[in-house]
């Protein structure tokens, strides 16, 4: 029998979330990161706006709180929402002192070092950005600091299986022990045992045909604690980025929020600007708002997609702010900087997730859950721009303190049993996995988008019980492959969603519903909080203990 790998902390996912975290950790703890793709594939490698901060003196904390609530409809969890907010400026400084190049303040002084920019729903400048690719700025930052540690070791190309509890094992205690990982390029299920485990596997949004996402965003993390016994929450509320760029070769490139806050403006094809019809606040409301704007124009109109116009702008000033996007549209024959570009919205980010506490746990002791794959409370209904780069690297450094606090009083996991994998044989039918995602992404994209209603969000669910079944079929009788535990997730991950959106009778930020299309205000706002059957009454019980 292999011997499992042993470590102190064992850290799902190598995003900014995962990353941020292996470096809080102590030099004396032996962390692993695993990653199922390329170390730096994920979302946080295409973040273009950047991480918000209050770091102007004319800013307060208490105006990006009120936004950040504004935009989350009474949904987020104000405490969460509070705790990040004042924490940011600590994480940039931290950033900053680990080496991501923000952009500075073309006439930097004392009071203002960094340029900000604006997103929507903020009402002030407050987005810290390297140029538009941030998200790269800080990935590669944190993957440089990561190497450069010898108590972290990087593992890429492993991709969790699933999580193993003591419940799983019958052991009396049930706690986060380890998990199966599937080395992808060996072929082979190794396990990996650790006192502490930490799921930041960010989001779902593959879940949609067409998503602003790597093929990385399945929901692993959300599927795998579900069936480990952990609650999910606010699954309902997937957020569509209005301006996702439409062309046949791009997949869903998107433009960034911050063409709109530095002047862009959103047109009909007839130059008309429509978004002043739909908010106060026009092209920089928040994104449920502009998004189901461009959907209602481009139903009402029969438009494949709208225009986004900042040509408007002197070509240096474009070319300096939006290198890759101009770039990107450039090689693709746009020039933004003469012409408006074709826009659509895509499936952008998952609000719901993993619930956990303000100390990043989850329902069961051992395992934290960081980044997008938590719902921490703190986005509500509709996360504000640039507020998830922020919620990874601050709930990644509470994680850090929980798990220090703890390292006294838990030992190494018992030994492990083996992936056994005597019951399954080769597929000899491996297109079958390729169909079920490309009809499951098709359904989810059709049925439970942009607006909903109670047909629509029953038609797909009994599409996805019918696909859930075959796909537990082909996943109990064949070796598995690296696709179709992505499937499988998904699968789950769009259950999940269907199920809280059936849940919601009302419609609320980034849940639309034309059989509610009022908020509901007769009563105080509810999370819609889905609890596993396994672990019904144990959930509750510390649920409870922990408010
Ligand atoms: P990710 O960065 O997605 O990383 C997830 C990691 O988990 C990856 O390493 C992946 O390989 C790994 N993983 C997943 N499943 C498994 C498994 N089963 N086994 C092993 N490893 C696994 N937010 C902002 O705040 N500001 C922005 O400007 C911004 N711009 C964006 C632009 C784009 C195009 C996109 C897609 C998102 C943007 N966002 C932005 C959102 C933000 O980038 C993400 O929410 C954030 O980066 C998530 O970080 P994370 O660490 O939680 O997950
Ligand atoms: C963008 O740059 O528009 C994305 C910002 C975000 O998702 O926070």
């Amino acid at each position: 029998m292999e011997p499992a790998e042993a470590f102190d902390v064992l850290i799902i996912g190598s995003g900014a979330a995962g990353l941020s975290l292996a470096l809080e950790l102590p030099a004396h703890l032996q962390v692993a990161v695993i990653s199922k793709s390329r170390l730096q594939e994920g979302c946080t490698l295409y973040a273009q706006g950047g991480i918000s901060s209050v770091t102007h003196p004319e800013d307060s904390f208490a105006s990006h709180i009120e936004d950040t609530l504004d935009a989350g409809v009474g949904l987020n969890n104000p405490e969460a929402v509070r705790y990040a907010i004042e924490a940011a400026p600590a994480a940039i400084k931290q950033l900053v002192k680990i080496g991501v190049p923000f952009t500075r303040h073309p006439e930097a002084d004392q009071k203002q070092q960094f340029h900000l920019t604006r997103e929507g729903g903020h009402s002030a400048r407050r987005v810290l950005h390297s140029a538009d690719a941030t998200g790269k700025a800080i990935e590669d930052t944190l993957i440089n600091q990561a190497q450069q540690r010898n108590n972290i070791s990087l593992f890429e190309h492993h991709i969790c299986v699933d999580l193993i509890t003591g419940a799983k094992l019958g052991l009396d205690q049930n706690r986060c022990l380890g998990a199966y990982v599937l080395d992808r390029k060996e072929k082979h299920v190794k396990v990996f045992a650790a006192r502490f485990v930490v799921l930041a596997t960010g989001g779902a949004s593959k879940v949609y045909l067409y998503t602003s996402n790597p093929d990385t965003s399945s929901g692993d993390g959300i599927a795998m604690a579900w069936r480990a016994g952990c609650r999910v929450a606010n699954m309902e509320f997937n957020q569509f980025h209005p301006t996702c760029l439409y062309h046949p070769k791009a997949k869903s490139f998107l433009i960034s929020e911050a063409v709109r806050g530095e002047g862009g403006r959103l047109l009909l094809p007839n130059g008309e600007p429509f978004m002043e019809r739909f908010d106060h606040r026009g092209d920089l409301a928040p994104r449920d708002i502009v998004a189901r704007a461009i959907d209602h124009e481009m139903k009402r109109l029969g438009l494949e997609y709208v225009l986004l116009d900042i040509s408007h702008k002197p070509a240096p000033f474009i070319r300096e702010h939006f290198p890759t996007i101009y770039a990107r549209c450039r090689e693709l024959g746009y020039d933004m900087a003469l012409k408006p570009i074709p826009v659509v919205p895509a499936a952008h980010y998952t609000c719901g997730g993993v619930v956990t506490d303000l100390r990043a746990r989850t329902d069961i002791p051992g395992l934290y859950a960081i980044g997008e794959v938590a719902c921490t409370g703190m986005h509500g209904a509709n996360r504000m721009a640039s507020n998830s780069l922020l919620e990874c690297v601050v709930f990644a450094h509470v994680a850090s303190m929980d798990i220090q606090e703890q390292l006294d009083t838990v030992a190494a996991p018992p030994p492990l049993p083996p992936w056994d994998e005597s019951r399954v044989r080769d597929s000899d039918e491996e297109v079958v996995v390729t169909h079920n995602w490309d009809e499951l992404r098709r359904c989810m994209w059709n049925y439970v988008g942009i607006v909903r209603t109670n047909k629509r969000l029953e038609r797909a669910s009994r599409r996805v019980q019918l696909l859930l079944q075959e796909i537990q079929e082909y996943y109990s009788n064949f070796t598995i492959s690296g696709d179709l535990l992505e499937l499988r997730n998904l699968a789950q991950v769009a259950e999940l969603i269907i199920r809280s959106a059936q849940q919601r009778k009302e419609s609320r930020g980034l849940h639309y519903t034309l059989d509610y299309p009022e908020t509901d205000t007769s009563r105080p706002p509810r999370d819609t909080v889905l609890v596993p059957h396994t672990f019904r009454e144990e959930a509750a019980t510390r649920h409870l203990a922990s408010q």
